[in-house]
């Protein structure tokens, strides 16, 4: 084939050319804002009861439920590829949700026995766990329902000892993603009068009431028993300001990092929660996000590891000081393979 010749034209006067820093992967690399590494990334992982089980999530492919045993195992995988926390949601047998979340109290519960098994064998990595009552709960909502409504002191009461029973467990990080208001000053000051000031507080600061959780709410069996929806305490997508509100009530009561969830359609709020606070900032990409991507790549629609990449690295670039990614196993694979 015979090359197009060079188009000929005026050479522009130009003391900027952007291009340059652009012309080779070296003159990229050199100039690159931001990175990407393992350990920016939290893997957040589903438990269920039984032993050798790994179940399929239908809305969400290549993510499982795993038996305690699995779970073990998978978690020294993630240990061993980097990746410095993980974070536990249980997927709890619907016999044992109730009114109150009876089971969310039982120093023994799926959560509990998965802590001890994961700490006892992969001794070296973070361990998160949910602080909230939506799996124990009959009408999956995170908190107490009374008549119509969510109770909000009430709930911090229960809030409180879960988050305890889940230190006693184990638990390296206590992460309540209930969205009740003062539950950050409450568990803070019964972790420290139970002798656990050095486990740490994730605060779910900025979760916004979105459409994003479904696939989530399928994985942990909730999404047929919710009642309504859970827009009298999740924040308001439409609000911006009250984010910032959020994290400084969070931050005063004695968070040690905040979170902002959703990721992706709320990188905005990343970095205003970043510029703002000046404290470790993550985001969650949720169980929709992960759905969106995957589907997209399974149809040949989307180059799946770049879009995948690139989706965790706009974080990083967002100010995040890590995130919360059902890709994390995958995403730490590639970066080690780099
Ligand atoms: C509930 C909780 C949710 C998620 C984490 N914790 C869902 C909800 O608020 O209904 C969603 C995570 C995801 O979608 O990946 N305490």
């Amino acid at each position: 084939m015979t090359q197009p010749e060079k188009p000929v034209a005026t050479r522009l006067s130009l003391s900027q050319r952007p291009r340059r820093n652009r012309k080779s992967d070296w003159a990229r690399r050199l100039v690159r804002e931001t990175t990407l590494d393992a350990s920016d990334l939290i893997w957040p992982l589903f438990v269920i009861e039984g032993e050798g089980r790994r179940d399929a999530i239908a809305s969400m492919p290549g993510v499982f439920r795993y038996s305690i045993d699995q779970a073990t195992q998978a978690v020294a995988q993630a240990a061993a590829l980097g990746l410095p926390a993980v974070a536990l949601f249980p997927n709890i047998d619907p016999g044992l949700r109730d009114e109150a979340a009876r089971a969310a109290l039982d120093p023994d519960n799926l959560v509990c026995r998965a802590c001890r098994a994961i700490k006892a064998s992969v001794p070296d990595i973070g361990l998160i766990t949910d602080v909230a009552l939506d799996p124990y709960t009959s009408h999956g909502h995170d908190g107490l329902l009374v008549g119509e409504e969510i109770v909000n002191d009430a709930t911090v009461a229960v809030l409180t000892r879960q988050a305890v029973i889940q230190a006693q467990a184990g638990a390296d990080v206590i992460a309540p993603s209930d969205m009740m208001d003062g539950r950050i000053g409450a568990i803070r000051a019964a972790l420290d009068a139970e002798g656990f000031e050095n486990v740490q507080i994730m605060s779910y600061a900025a979760k916004y009431a979105s459409a994003f959780y479904g696939p989530f709410r399928d994985a942990i069996g909730t999404n047929k028993t919710l009642k309504g929806d859970k827009r009298t305490y999740q924040m308001d997508p439409a609000n911006t300001d009250e984010a910032l509100r959020e994290v400084a009530l969070d931050l005063e009561q004695g968070a040690d990092m905040v979170m902002v969830k959703p990721g992706m359609p709320y990188l905005d709020i990343v970095r205003r929660v970043a510029d703002a606070f000046h404290a470790p900032t993550f985001a969650y990409q949720v169980s929709g996000e992960y759905a969106m991507l995957t589907a997209a790549a399974q149809n040949g629609w989307l180059d799946g590891e770049r879009a995948m990449m690139e989706s965790l690295l706009a974080f990083k670039r967002a100010g995040a000081a890590g995130v919360l990614t059902y890709f994390a196993v995958q995403a730490a694979e590639i970066l080690r393979r780099e």
